[in-house]
């Protein structure tokens, strides 16, 4: 038991799940809607910002670094400084948030300040030669401290280039996009598999001109984006863990509105379908390029286990610690292949999750990129340890509601950095 730290007890869901929920604002499209807009020539209001930690780093960031950004009743009001920033008098800190401080390290690489990007304890174990090497081969001067945070960015002359990415990941991918913004030339990045898509499209709506084809983008640079208004749809991440909760409690009917169903996002559902939840989506309309809709789940019959391959973690990558939850209450063994980059999120997700599920009763084995999930039921009536990592919390509270016992939920506050009102609407539910 970890001492000094607070816990929240999750009680067994003892009726089905029912009613109607929304969740916060996309943490993925509320950073990329207040970095850019605060990177482009002129002014953009943003509606549904979510609260979490994570996009405050970003809002703060921006700020520091010139940009004028209002909150108004409902809103935020961003004027841009087309890419003329500010040199700050200290590090930016990132916090919790990974795409904050990889995404600054692309918009920052080529526009003439020198600026330390540094973050929280997580935040400093996790990889960022990553980002710093494709920067670099554009002609970047960023220093990385032993692979990690805190990272130095110097001035320099940017220039196009050809980027592999060798691993699918958006953050990468978007980095390289913001460099080759101030970068003298053709920037091409590709990666392996397509990853969410959100800043291609953004860019685009904001007169930059992206080529795409398959998993290769392009842009001639210097270009300057134009700021453009963004109504933020609800967060797939987040409302995965309601779809998981309906899915596994019998009888449920759940149903999250306003949300983004962009494919890049929503592996989560063909997984669930696969494993035999019932689950419809329906496209109501279109905000910021992105598809918007409601995702009804109905809770019945046992879910039954799942193979999850390489070709599907970039969509699903986010949700895998709670389809693992799913995975835990359902009949036969799932595997879950290609999904190292688990092991490099705020946590190394690999191991909390299999040390949560066992900690619940489950029988979970780990992989160098997986896990092998011996579906069947959890006990609970245990202490979980979350490591502070928003998607384990939120992750341990949806198994509660399927064990026999109560579960203590360790660091329940850090469900803050992307959705603080989690265990007020799955309460609701109930
Ligand atoms: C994100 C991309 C993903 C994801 C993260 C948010 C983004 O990371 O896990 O939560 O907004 O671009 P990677 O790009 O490192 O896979």
């Amino acid at each position: 038991m970890s001492a000094g730290v607070g816990t929240r007890a999750v009680a067994p869901a003892l009726r089905p799940l029912r009613g109607s929920v929304r969740v916060p604002g996309d943490k993925s499209i509320a950073h990329r809607a207040v970095l850019f807009n605060a990177a482009a020539e002129g002014t953009a209001r943003v509606h549904g910002v979510p609260g979490g930690a994570d996009v405050r780093s970003s809002i703060e960031a921006m700020r520091t670094l010139g940009a004028r950004i209002e909150k108004l009743d409902d809103s935020l009001r961003i004027d841009g400084c087309a890419l003329r920033f500010c040199a700050p008098h200290g590090p930016l800190d990132c916090g919790n948030s990974g795409t904050t401080m990889r995404l600054l390290a692309g918009l920052l690489a080529g526009v003439g300040i020198d600026v330390v990007l540094d973050g929280d304890a997580s935040l400093r174990r996790r990889p960022m030669e990553r980002v710093a090497r494709p920067l670099r081969a554009m002609g970047g001067r960023i220093e990385t401290s032993e692979g990690h945070a805190p990272v130095r960015i110097r001035p320099a002359t940017l220039h196009g280039a050809t980027i592999a990415l060798d691993v699918a990941s958006a953050q990468l991918k978007t980095a390289v996009l913001l460099a080759a913004l101030s970068a003298q030339g053709r920037t091409e990045v590709s990666e392996p598999v397509l990853s969410r898509d959100h800043s291609e499209r953004m860019l685009a709506s904001m007169g930059v001109s992206v080529a795409r084809r398959e998993t290769t983008l392009s842009v001639n640079g210097p270009v300057v984006p134009r700021a453009v208004d963004v109504t933020v749809c609800g967060d797939a991440s987040s409302a995965a863990f309601f779809a998981v909760a309906a899915a596994i409690v019998d009888g449920s009917d759940v149903v999250v509105e306003d949300v983004c169903l962009n494919p890049t996002r929503t592996g989560f559902v063909d997984v669930l379908r696969r494993m035999g939840a019932r689950i419809e989506t329906t496209v109501t309309g279109e905000t910021a390029g992105e598809p918007v809709g409601t995702l009804r789940v109905r809770g019945g019959a046992m879910l039954q286990s799942v193979e999850i391959g390489p070709a599907e973690v970039p969509a699903t990558i986010d949700e895998l610690p709670v389809l693992a939850v799913a995975a835990a209450l359902a009949r036969g063994t799932t595997v879950m292949r290609g999904a190292a980059e688990l092991r490099v999120k705020e946590s190394d997700r690999i191991a909390a999750v299999a040390e949560m599920l066992r900690t619940l009763g489950g029988n979970v084995a780990e992989t160098p990129d997986g896990m092998v999930i011996e579906g069947g039921s959890l006990r609970g009536g245990a202490r979980v340890k979350t490591h502070a990592d928003h998607r384990l919390v939120m992750g341990a509270a949806v198994a509660a509601l399927a064990c026999d016992e109560v579960v203590e939920v360790e660091e329940p506050e850090a469900a803050g950095v992307s959705f603080p009102e989690f265990f007020a609407r799955l309460e609701s539910l109930r």
